[in-house]
């Protein structure tokens, strides 16, 4: 099977989010994950030690097809499972370096190319072909327990790049056009670091998110109107352009989003540590590819 699949056939999965919410180490805990399997104890814990990401960087991991029970944990060479493979992509979450992964989902078209998939003579500048990867999923990952430092700006810098992940996917399905449009991006926002006794819960990240995601929505209209943009004509080109979600509604809910072909879930979970772990972030994963 892996002998014969192009690797640039693979479809792909966008792990984004703030710095330090844990996408490197999630990345490195799936990609080490059938170490783990029963637990090994001769395999250390998984990936305390990491840094912040300067560069988007891939890994190539597969989920089960036959079983959808198995964990990252599965070896599925092991045990002969028929595996579907797939690109995991880690971008950095410096508000500087965004445009990494704002930039993917900018494209109109389904495919991204992450930098894996970049011949060496085209990153040299040569002119050489790119490869194409679709777009299935995206996970926004979050640090639950910053979010419950009320003192720190996590929930509004978190919301921030939130908005405009979400604003971007909406502004996609907009500008979809043609038969050969693309399918919109299902979105994980994985709650992380359940292990500290401080982090919020997964239900009251996604109502914190949400209220917080009204209060950018109000002001960054307020903002349109107040420069005289607005003036009773469109902003931005098309209606409601930077407004986030349905037209008209007061509270903003992550269901507004599927208008925009757009699933919002929220999960709770951790890497590292006591907790819910991480199996059932792999299973959404495993049930987008
Ligand atoms: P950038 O690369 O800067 O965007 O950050 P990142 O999202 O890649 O964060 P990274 O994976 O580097 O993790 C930041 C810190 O959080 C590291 O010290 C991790 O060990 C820690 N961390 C990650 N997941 C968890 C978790 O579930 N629980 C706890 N307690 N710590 C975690
Ligand atoms: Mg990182």
């Amino acid at each position: 099977f892996s002998a014969t699949t192009p690797y640039t056939t693979l479809p792909s999965v966008l792990l984004v989010g703030p710095s330090g919410a844990g996408k490197t180490a999630l990345l490195t805990l799936f990609e080490r994950g059938p170490l783990y399997h029963n637990n090994n104890p001769a395999v250390p814990t998984p990936v305390a030690e990491t840094h912040t990401s300067q560069t988007p960087s891939t890994v190539e991991l597969a989920v089960s097809t036959d079983r959808p029970t198995t964990t990252y944990r599965t070896d599925l060479d092991a045990t002969g499972a028929t595996a579907k493979k797939f690109l995991l992509i880690d971008t950095p979450g410096h508000p500087k370096l965004r445009r990494h992964a704002l930039a993917h989902l900018a494209s109109p078209s389904a495919t991204i190319t992450p930098s894996l998939l970049v011949s060496p003579a085209a990153q040299k500048g040569e002119g050489a072909e790119t490869s194409k990867s679709k777009l299935k999923a995206l996970v926004f990952l979050v640090d639950a327990a910053a979010l419950a430092d009320t003192d720190s700006a996590a929930l509004s810098s978190t919301a921030e790049y939130l908005y405009d992940v979400l604003l971007t996917l909406q502004r996609r399905f907009l500008r979809r056009s043609g038969s050969r449009a693309p399918s919109n991006v299902p979105v994980l926002v994985a709650a992380n670091k359940l292990d500290l006794f401080t982090a919020l819960p997964a239900a009251l990240v996604k109502s914190q998110l949400e209220a917080e995601l009204s209060r950018i929505r109000k002001t960054r209209s307020k903002g349109l109107l107040d420069s005289g943009e607005a003036d009773g004509e469109v902003v931005g080109g098309e209606e409601g352009e930077g407004w986030l979600g349905a037209v008209g509604s007061d509270k903003f809910s992550f269901k507004e989003m599927v208008e925009f072909d757009i699933e919002v879930e929220v999960i709770g979970g951790n890497v590292v540590g006591d907790g819910p772990g991480a199996d059932k972030w792999w299973k959404w994963i495993g049930e987008r590819i």
